[in-house]
């Protein structure tokens, strides 16, 4: 089968695309023909082995995955004897970031436990678009931020993976929101229904003197007291990412500060595929329409992480493994 192979930490241009072999499922493992997959942060860090967390998980010198990919939709090919979930032909999707990735190829061996029914009304192109992205707004925004109607939103890195899902999260909960992402997204971000739009290039959002009752952060690099100082009382700051240090310092600041205020301030650790039945309920519903970048095709792929990487791309950028 063809995949994207990595063989050493370094820029996405050294992946290579290969012949290997088929992976045959273990008793709990699902065989799935991908047919759409879509890039991640994870697989911009882990192709590089940046940051350094990253060799101290997946391998210091060499990475141990061989396969980049989380994000997935496509079909059962076979199951292992233990399966009970799912059958050949089934449509199935999610997250392979917990289950050793692997994405990027025509096969994958995956825990059934990583797998969810695909959305029946959705495409493999705009179902790979979920699982990573989706859960990390969703999982941001309900279970941590515990979003209710009638609040003021802000979602920062708003134009990415995370802000153009939660945005069709925040939807269905009758709430006006505001986003902030490069000025070449914010036409796009309009189009998708967020209230007013900022240029992070131009405005501070923490210094405009407007507070939230709940912000969600795809890119946290200011300082904990800034965002406090954007909550309302009683307000919530979720960030979903960013850099280790800003992270570390949300994680004891924030702490400190939902301690002693109203005001609660939380990092959230992404748990792969919980609420995946969720989204594809919203999906059916046809409350959630993906922005795809592409799709493209499995020799695109290692530019296509550099351009992630350049933080170039709109919505979610997704590899059409069919068109191949
Ligand atoms: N919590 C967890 O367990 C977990 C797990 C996996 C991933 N993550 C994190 O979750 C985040 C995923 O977000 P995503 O998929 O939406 O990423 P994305 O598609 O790269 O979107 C991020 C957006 O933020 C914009 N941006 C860059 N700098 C900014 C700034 N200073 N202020 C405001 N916006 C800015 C980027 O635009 P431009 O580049 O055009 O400027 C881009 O549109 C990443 O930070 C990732 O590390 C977290």
């Amino acid at each position: 089968m063809k995949a994207v192979v990595l063989n050493t930490y370094g820029p996405p241009a050294g992946l290579q695309i290969k012949d290997v072999a088929r992976p045959v499922p273990k008793a709990r493992e699902v065989l799935v023909k991908v047919r759409a997959a879509s890039i991640n942060d994870w697989d911009w860090g882990l192709v590089r082995g940046t940051p350094f967390v990253i060799r101290l998980i997946h391998g210091l010198r060499r990475p141990r995955i061989r396969i980049p990919g989380v994000d997935i939709s496509g079909s059962v090919e076979a199951v292992g004897g233990e399966v009970t979930s799912c059958m050949v032909g089934d449509e199935v999707y999610g997250d392979l970031s917990d289950s050793g990735f692997g994405g990027f190829a025509e096969y994958v061996c995956v825990p059934e436990r990583a797998l969810a029914k695909k959305p029946a009304n959705m495409s493999h192109v705009d179902a790979a678009t979920l699982p990573h992205a989706g859960l990390l707004a969703l999982q941001g925004l309900v279970a941590k931020g515990k979003v209710t109607a009638g609040q003021s939103v802000l979602i920062n890195g708003a134009g990415g993976g995370v802000g153009t899902l939660g945005i069709q999260i925040l939807k269905s909960f009758g709430v006006t929101v505001a986003g902030v992402d490069s000025a070449e997204k914010l036409d796009m971000m309009r189009s998708m229904g967020f209230d007013t739009v900022m240029d992070y290039r131009s405005v501070d959002f923490t210094r405009t003197g407007k507070q939230y009752d709940l912000i969600l952060d795809a890119k946290s690099n200011r300082s904990v007291f800034k965002y406090a100082r954007s909550l309302k009382k009683h307000g919530t700051y979720v960030t979903v990412g960013g850099s280790l240090p800003r992270l570390f310092e949300i994680l004891v600041v924030g702490s400190l500060i939902s301690l002693f205020t109203s005001k609660r301030l939380l990092v959230l650790g992404l748990q792969p595929n919980r609420g995946l039945d969720r989204l594809s309920e919203l999906a059916e519903k046809g409350q959630l329409k993906p922005v795809v970048d592409g799709p493209y095709g499995i020799d695109d792929i290692p530019r296509l992480i550099q351009y992630f990487g350049d933080g170039r791309h709109l919505g979610k950028i997704v590899i059409d493994m069919d068109g191949n």
